[in-house]
């Protein structure tokens, strides 16, 4: 489980998190929306160390995260997936998990099996460059490379971003069968909201670095307010 509580971020005079408090339960997923600059992304990098907060607590199950260095936050188990995938052009698939399994104790071929297996269409381009891979094809690398290290928790960012509706539809399968057959933890962020409270479990809306709605998926899927004012979305 992730526990966060009262986080703030500033970036000079932005406050791009104000007192952002919730738990993400384990094998569960939270959906985390909200509209560009809301502080999405603020919040997935604040936990996996990458930002330090201006006061606040984060801990994944009774660990403090806060003021660990990104490194052993990831070796506890925490995997990001960033925003635009950070997959690396210049080399091959294969190439990319090697990568993602560097820095844990993971057998890397049953790994590269156990990734190719999940995502067959990754085992058929192993020797391609990625510069050469589709949109959805790079964000299940990206995915492969952080589950790899078999992390306990998944931070994803915006993974729907530049998809067509049926890409991210089978993506969002994935993610969702995933966190069932793994007991991952995941907390998803999306702009997409319609994609994400589809999967989720529960979701917070971000506006403005504040928390202004969590609750159940459904719950925040049916609330016709949220969507009007904060997800700018028709939630069928
Ligand atoms: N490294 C940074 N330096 C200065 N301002 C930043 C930085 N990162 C994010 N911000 C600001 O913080 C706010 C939240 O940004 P972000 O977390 O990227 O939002 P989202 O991912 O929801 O679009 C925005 O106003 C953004 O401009
Ligand atoms: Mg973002």
């Amino acid at each position: 489980m992730i526990r966060v509580e009262g986080l703030s971020v500033n970036f000079g005079a932005v406050k791009a998190l104000r007192n952002v408090s919730f738990e993400a339960p384990t094998g569960q997923i939270t959906a985390v929306l909200g509209a560009n600059g809301a502080g999405k992304t603020t919040l997935l990098r604040t936990i996996s160390g990458l930002v330090s907060p201006q006061s606040g607590t984060i801990h994944l199950d009774d660990v403090a995260l806060v003021g660990m260095a990104t490194e052993n936050i990831a070796r506890l188990g925490v995997g990001h997936v960033p925003e635009g995938r950070g997959v690396i052009e210049e080399l091959t698939v294969e190439q990319n998990l090697r990568l993602g399994a560097l820095s844990s104790k993971v057998n890397l071929n049953e790994g590269l099996e156990e990734q190719y297996a999940r995502f067959p269409v990754l085992g058929e381009r192993r020797r391609k460059y990625c510069a050469t891979l589709s949109g959805g094809e790079r964000q299940m690398l990206a995915m492969a490379r952080a589950l790899i290290a078999k992390p306990r928790v998944l931070l994803l960012d915006e993974p729907s971003l530049g998809l067509a509706p049926q890409v991210t539809s089978q993506l969002m399968k994935a993610i969702r069968k995933l966190c069932e057959t793994q007991s991952l933890t995941v907390i998803l962020v999306e702009q997409n909201a319609k994609s994400a409270l589809r999967i989720a479990h529960q979701a917070l809306v971000l506006h403005l670095g504040s928390v202004v709605a969590i609750g159940d998926a459904s719950s925040v899927a049916d609330d016709e307010d949220l969507r009007r004012y904060y997800l700018g979305v028709v939630v069928t």
